[in-house]
C-alpha cells in the first residue's frame, strides 16, 4: 500500500500467529474458545498482549478497569489521541476472531507505521478492552462504558457472576484495584475511535464483498424478568391449583417471540439465559429468572416492542397468580457512526480496490458506546457462513489483512 510514497504493508504471518496464540488462553481447549472476563485466561491473554503491545514499540498501561492501552506517540502530543480497539473477552464456546481481530490490527499498524518510520501528527492509542460480551457478569460493553463515564460505581458490588463472586472481588482477585473516576476520559480527549471486527453474520459473505463499512449498530437492550410462584410436590399437586413459574415463563418466551416476529424486519429478540429453581424432576418450579435480548434499528420499534411485552408481562402475571418482576439491564438506542469518517473510509476503501458494502450492525460493539466520546467507525470483514459465537466461527485471513489495510489508510489519513 502506498502512502505519501512509503509502501506500507501489512505482515499477515505476523496477525495470524497473535490470533493463533490468543486462541490458546481459553478454558474450553476443543470446544471453541471460552475466555471470560476477569479470569484466569483473561490475565493470560492480558500478559500476552502487553508483551506484544511492548515488543511493537508501545507504552504500556491499565486504567482502573483493567482496560489495556498502547500507546505511540505522534509528532504532536497536545493533540487527542486516535484510538483503535476492540475487546478479547469471548461468550462460551465461541470463536477465534470475535474481537481479538481488532486489537491485533491496532497493534500490526503501530508496528508497520514504526517499521517504515512514519510519524503520524497524532497520537494513537490502541485499546484491549475485556469485558465487552457480559458474559460472566451480565451486563457487558463495560470497559468502554467506564471510559464515557457510563458505569456506575454500585455496578461493581451488583454485577455478580454464577459462583456468588462480585465484579470487585473479580477484579481485586486480578490484581486490579477499581477506579472508575480515573479511568473515565475527557470529552475531546479522543479524535476517533476506530474498531475492525468480523461481520458476525452472512452480509459480506453472501454477496461475496470484501468490506462492511457500519452506518448504524442496532440499539441493545437486556431486560432481566423473574416469575415467582409456588413449589409443590409433583406428584400430588392437581394441575388447576399449581402455581408453576415455569408454565409462564415459557408463555412469555412464545409470546416475547411473536411480538418481536411482529414487529418486523431490523428487530431481533432473544431469551438466551435463564435459572430454575429448586430445578429439581419431582418439584414444580417456584422461581424462574430469564433474560431477554432485544436489538432493533429504530428507537421506535424499541419502544413499540417493550410497550407490548410490559402488557405481557401484566397480563400473564395476572392470568395465573404468579408474581412478575422486570428489570432492566442495559438500554442502549440505536447509533450511528461517524458520517465524516465513513466518507473517508467509502474514499479509501476506493482506492484500496476493496469491493464494500455499507449496512448496519446487528451485534453490539464498544464503538456503539464510543461514539459518545468520539466519533467512531466500525469496519466488518467476513465471517465464512455468517457464523459467530460458535466454535466453527472463521474469517479468512487475506480478509482481514484487507480489513487493517483500510484501517491503516484511514489512520493515516486522520492523524495527517
Ligand atoms: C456482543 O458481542 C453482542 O452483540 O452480543
Ligand atoms: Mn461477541
Ligand atoms: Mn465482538
Amino acid at each position: 500500500m502506498l502512502k505519501g510514497g512509503i509502501k506500507l504493508e501489512i505482515n499477515s504471518e505476523r496477525v495470524k500467529r497473535e490470533i493463533e496464540n490468543l486462541s490458546s488462553f481459553n478454558s474450553t481447549p476443543g470446544k471453541g474458545v471460552t475466555r471470560l472476563s476477569f479470569s484466569k485466561e483473561d490475565n493470560g491473554a492480558k500478559k500476552y498482549l502487553k508483551t506484544q503491545m511492548k515488543k511493537a514499540g508501545l507504552e504500556v498501561y491499565e486504567d482502573g478497569y483493567g482496560s489495556l492501552f498502547g500507546r505511540l506517540d505522534g509528532e504532536n502530543n497536545d493533540l487527542p489521541t486516535v484510538m483503535i480497539g476492540s475487546h478479547y473477552d469471548t461468550v462460551i464456546n465461541g470463536g477465534p476472531f470475535d474481537g481479538v481481530v481488532g486489537i491485533v490490527a491496532g497493534i500490526e499498524i503501530a508496528r508497520v507505521l514504526q517499521e517504515n518510520n512514519f510519524k503520524l501528527n497524532y497520537p494513537l492509542e490502541i485499546a484491549a478492552f475485556n469485558d465487552e460480551e457480559g458474559i460472566r457478569f451480565g451486563k457487558g460493553i463495560s470497559n468502554s462504558r467506564v471510559l464515557t463515564g457510563d458505569m456506575e460505581e454500585e455496578e461493581l458490588d451488583k454485577r455478580i457472576d454464577n459462583s456468588g463472586k462480585s465484579l470487585r472481588d473479580a477484579m481485586i482477585e486480578c490484581g486490579i484495584k477499581p477506579d472508575l473516576k480515573s479511568s473515565k476520559r475527557k470529552p475531546g480527549s479522543i479524535k476517533s475511535y476506530l474498531e475492525l471486527h468480523i461481520e458476525q453474520g452472512p452480509i459480506l459473505s453472501n454477496k461475496k464483498k470484501q468490506i462492511g463499512l457500519v452506518e448504524t449498530i442496532l440499539g441493545y437492550n437486556i431486560m432481566e424478568i423473574k416469575f415467582r410462584g409456588k413449589s409443590g410436590h409433583a406428584g400430588t399437586t392437581s394441575m388447576d391449583i399449581r402455581k408453576d413459574a415455569l408454565v409462564v415463563a415459557a408463555r412469555f418466551i412464545l409470546s416475547a417471540n411473536d411480538i418481536v416476529r411482529g414487529a418486523g424486519q431490523g428487530a431481533v429478540g432473544t431469551v438466551g439465559q435463564m435459572e430454575i429453581r429448586p430445578n429439581a424432576s419431582n418439584v414444580i418450579p417456584e422461581y424462574v429468572k430469564l433474560t431477554l435480548d432485544l436489538r432493533a434499528d429504530k428507537q421506535t420499534t424499541i419502544n413499540k416492542i417493550n410497550h407490548l411485552i410490559e402488557e405481557e408481562l401484566d397480563s400473564i402475571g395476572n392470568d395465573k397468580g404468579i408474581e412478575v418482576e422486570m428489570k432492566r439491564i442495559l438500554s442502549i438506542p440505536p447509533v450511528d457512526m461517524s458520517k465524516d469518517n465513513l466518507e473517508i473510509l467509502i474514499q479509501k476503501s476506493e482506492e484500496l480496490g476493496l469491493d464494500y458494502e455499507m449496512m448496519n450492525s446487528g451485534a453490539a460493539h464498544d464503538a456503539m458506546v464510543m461514539s459518545r466520546l468520539a466519533p467512531s467507525s466500525l469496519i466488518f470483514v467476513p465471517s465464512v457462513n455468517g457464523l459467530s459465537h460458535h466454535p466453527e466461527e472463521w474469517t479468512e485471513y487475506e480478509d482481514i489483512v484487507k480489513g487493517i489495510e483500510l484501517m491503516l489508510q484511514m489512520t493515516c489519513e486522520i492523524c495527517k
